[in-house]
C-alpha cells in the first residue's frame, strides 16, 4: 500500500504506533485519531509528518473531521483487555460499540472503500477444539469479547449495506516493540520487564500451557495486506500458526541468565484457558497473510527495546 490518504485509530497505541511507521515508511499520508486513554504521544515522537488528532472515537464530529478525504481506515481504537472491561464495562461498550458505529458512519458518508478493523481472539471464549478455525464456536466470556464481537458484526453489516469493504483481524497473543507492561499487560512484556528488573517471575499452574504468540510486524503485515486485498471482506484469524508452552516462553526469555532469575509457581488462575493455537489457512488463502517472525528473534528484539525504554526512563 502506497501513497494513499490512511486514517489509523489508535494510532498511538501498541500495534497502531507500528503501523502508523510502516504506512509513512511507504510514503502514506497518515492521519492518527487518539485520545491517548492507553496510547503513548511519544509512540508518535519518531514521525514528524504525520497528522495527529488529539480525540475521542466517542465523539461523532471529531471522527468526521479526522475522515475527510481518508482512502483507507486502520480501526485499532478500543478500550482493549478483559480486564480492562470487566472493571469498565459501560466504558468499554461506549468505545468499542458506539465509537466503532461513528467511525463506521463517517466512512460511509466519506466514501471510504476500505476499513480494516483489529478483533480479537477474545471474541471465541472458552476453546473447545484446536487449532481454532474462524467457525469455531464464539461464546465469549468477558465483556471485552462481546464488544469486539459486536465491532466486527457492526463491520460486517455496514460492507454488506453499502459500497465499502470490511476486513476484520482477530489477532491473538501479539507482542513485540512499544508494548508497554502495566496493569493489563500481557505475560512477555511482563516477563521480560521482571527478568531486566531481576524480579522473579511467575508462572500460574504447571507451565504446560500453550499460547500462540504473533510478532507485532507480522500483524502490521496482516493489516496492509487486508487493506490490499480488492473485493475482501470477512474476519480472519491472524496468529503465528504455532504454539509454545510457557515454560517453554519462559526458557527462551530468561536464556542469557536463567540462573540469576527466579521462577516462582502460583496457582492457576480462574478463566485462563489451557491451550491456545489458531488455525491461520483462511487468512493465508484470502488476504495472502504469511506469518514470517519467530518467537525467538521476535523475544531478542523486544527484550533489546525493553532494556532500551528502561535506561531512558
Ligand atoms: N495487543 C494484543 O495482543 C491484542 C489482541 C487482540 C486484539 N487487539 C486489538 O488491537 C487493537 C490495538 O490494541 P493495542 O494492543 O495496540 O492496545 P493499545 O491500548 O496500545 O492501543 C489502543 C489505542 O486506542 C486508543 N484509544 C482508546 N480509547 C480511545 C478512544 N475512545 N478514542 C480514541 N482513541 C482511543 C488508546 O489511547 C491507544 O492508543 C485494539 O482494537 C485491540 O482490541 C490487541
Amino acid at each position: 500500500m502506497k501513497n494513499k490518504k490512511v486514517l489509523v485509530t489508535g494510532g498511538a497505541g501498541f500495534i497502531g504506533s507500528n503501523l502508523v511507521r510502516y504506512l509513512l515508511e511507504e510514503g502514506n499520508s497518515v492521519t492518527v485519531l487518539d485520545n491517548f486513554m492507553s496510547g503513548y504521544r511519544s509512540n508518535l515522537n519518531p514521525f514528524p509528518a504525520l497528522r495527529i488528532i488529539e480525540g475521542d472515537v466517542r465523539d461523532k464530529a471529531t471522527v468526521e473531521n479526522a475522515m475527510k478525504e481518508v482512502e483507507v481506515v486502520f480501526h485499532l481504537a478500543a478500550s482493549v483487555g478483559n480486564k480492562r472491561s470487566i472493571d469498565h464495562p459501560i466504558t468499554d461498550a461506549e468505545i468499542n460499540v458506539l465509537g466503532t458505529l461513528n467511525v463506521l458512519e463517517a466512512a460511509r458518508k466519506e466514501g471510504v472503500h476500505k476499513i480494516v478493523a483489529s478483533s480479537s481472539a477474545g471474541i471465541f471464549g472458552e476453546l473447545k477444539t484446536i487449532p481454532i478455525k474462524e467457525d469455531h464456536p464464539i461464546e465469549p466470556d468477558s465483556p471485552y469479547g462481546c464488544t469486539k464481537l459486536c465491532e466486527e458484526k457492526l463491520c460486517l453489516s455496514y460492507a454488506k449495506l453499502y459500497d465499502l469493504e470490511a476486513v476484520c483481524l482477530r489477532y491473538f497473543n501479539v507482542y513485540g516493540p512499544n508494548q508497554r507492561f502495566d496493569a493489563y499487560g500481557n505475560v512477555i512484556p511482563i516477563f521480560v520487564f521482571k527478568m531486566l528488573r531481576n524480579e522473579s517471575l511467575m508462572i500460574y499452574g504447571d507451565g504446560e500451557q500453550t499460547r500462540d504468540f504473533v510478532n507485532v510486524s507480522d500483524v502490521v503485515q496482516a493489516n496492509i495486506k487486508a487493506a490490499d486485498s480488492i473485493g475482501v471482506s470477512g474476519a480472519f484469524n491472524i496468529a503465528s500458526g504455532k504454539r509454545v508452552t510457557i515454560n517453554i516462553l519462559v526458557e527462551m526469555i530468561t536464556k542469557e541468565n536463567r540462573n540469576l532469575i527466579k521462577i516462582e509457581h502460583g496457582p492457576e488462575r480462574p478463566g485462563d484457558v489451557r491451550h491456545s493455537l489458531a488455525d491461520i489457512m483462511l487468512a493465508q488463502q484470502r488476504i495472502n497473510y504469511t506469518p514470517e517472525i519467530d518467537l525467538e528473534s521476535g523475544i531478542e528484539e523486544y527484550v533489546k527495546w525493553a532494556r532500551k525504554t528502561l535506561v531512558e526512563k
